[in-house]
């Protein structure tokens, strides 16, 4: 079968590269026995605060080429166990605050730190789930995961069994051997979101990741998420959730950071105080999405 990769979505493609360029990392900045012990079982053998510092991103900006300041003066901080939102108007600079904090780009000021260490380039530590469903088209659901146990340079049947138990866990057991096109929009995202979880990173970013899906699913995997990636098997820490659906960083955020303005800034930060699972007609829901809306209407613009 053929490929003409030149017709793939540009979006697509940037995907792939991102995703490669996260598969074959070079060796990053850290001291070979710090990456050994985060990729061993980071949850047992983490040092210190078990809810300390993870992810900070401090005092980013960002411009593109074209000079315009996305957003400048930023700063976002994961604890352990702590899932965070980024919200914001669409075109405020979510996707490109995210990307930073992955080390996929370099910001113009600022730096991101991992546990206090810089973080220049992408690391195993940190996964991406793109704003886009990135899934192989020629691989099955099984194979896809297994790609990310590359990484940790686990094979064989090893492999496979890491990659079955992965799949159960976001409810993809029998589905082992579809290819993404026999799959549903939900499904392949289950499969990206494994995929990404197989890898055991530390922090787990993610872009918009129901955006692409119809409403029912959508819920369906909001429903899952948190018990999906803060799972005893699984050793991540923290979670970032980019979105601007106000109802889904309420249903599933522990603190939530309000991007705005131009260029934007952190122009709030809620912390939630909800039980799991959250009631959306509870006075309390309410309350917080009030308290969210002030700080997003109307989209606050500098003076010129
Ligand atoms: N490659 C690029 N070159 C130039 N400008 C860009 C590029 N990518 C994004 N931008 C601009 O940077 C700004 C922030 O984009 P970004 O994708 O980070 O926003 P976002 O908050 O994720 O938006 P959305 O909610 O629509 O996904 C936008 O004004 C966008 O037009
Ligand atoms: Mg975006």
């Amino acid at each position: 079968m053929g490929f003409n990769f030149v017709a793939w979505p540009a979006r697509l493609k940037e995907d792939l590269g991102a995703a490669f360029a996260w598969l074959f990392a070079g060796p990053c900045e850290f001291p070979h026995a710090f990456v050994k012990r985060l990729i061993g079982n980071p949850r047992l053998e983490l040092d210190g605060d078990p809810n300390g510092t993870i992810l900070e991103g401090l005092d980013l900006s960002y411009a593109y080429d074209n000079g315009r300041v996305v957003f400048q003066g930023v700063s976002v901080a994961t604890h352990g166990d702590e899932l965070v939102a980024i919200v914001g108007p669409s075109g405020i600079g979510k996707s490109t605050l995210l990307r930073i904090l992955g080390g996929f780009i370099a910001p113009l000021t600022g730096e991101v730190r991992l546990l206090g260490k810089r973080v220049s380039r992408p690391i195993p530590e940190i996964a991406l789930i793109h704003q886009s469903i990135v899934t192989f088209p020629w691989m099955t659901a099984l194979d896809n995961v297994k790609l990310a146990l590359k990484s940790r340079k686990i094979g064989g049947d090893e492999a496979d069994e890491i990659a079955k138990k992965v799949l159960a866990l976001v409810g993809l057991e029998g589905s082992e051997e579809l290819y993404p096109k026999e799959m549903s929009g939900g499904m392949r995202q289950r499969v990206a979101i494994a995929r990404a979880l197989a890898a055991q990173p530390m922090v787990l970013l993610m872009d918009e990741p129901f955006s692409h899906l119809d409403e029912l699913t959508a819920e369906e995997l909001r429903q899952d998420i948190y018990s999906m990636i803060f799972n005893s098997d699984i050793p991540l820490r923290s979670a970032v959730l980019v979105s601007h659906n106000l109802y889904e960083v309420l249903t599933l955020a522990d603190r939530i950071y309000v991007l705005n303005g131009c260029p934007a800034r952190v122009v709030g930060e809620i912390t939630v105080e909800m039980d799991r699972p959250r009631d959306p007609t509870s006075a309390k829901f309410s309350d917080y999405m009030h308290e969210l809306r002030s700080y997003l209407t109307p989209v606050k613009r500098e003076a010129a």
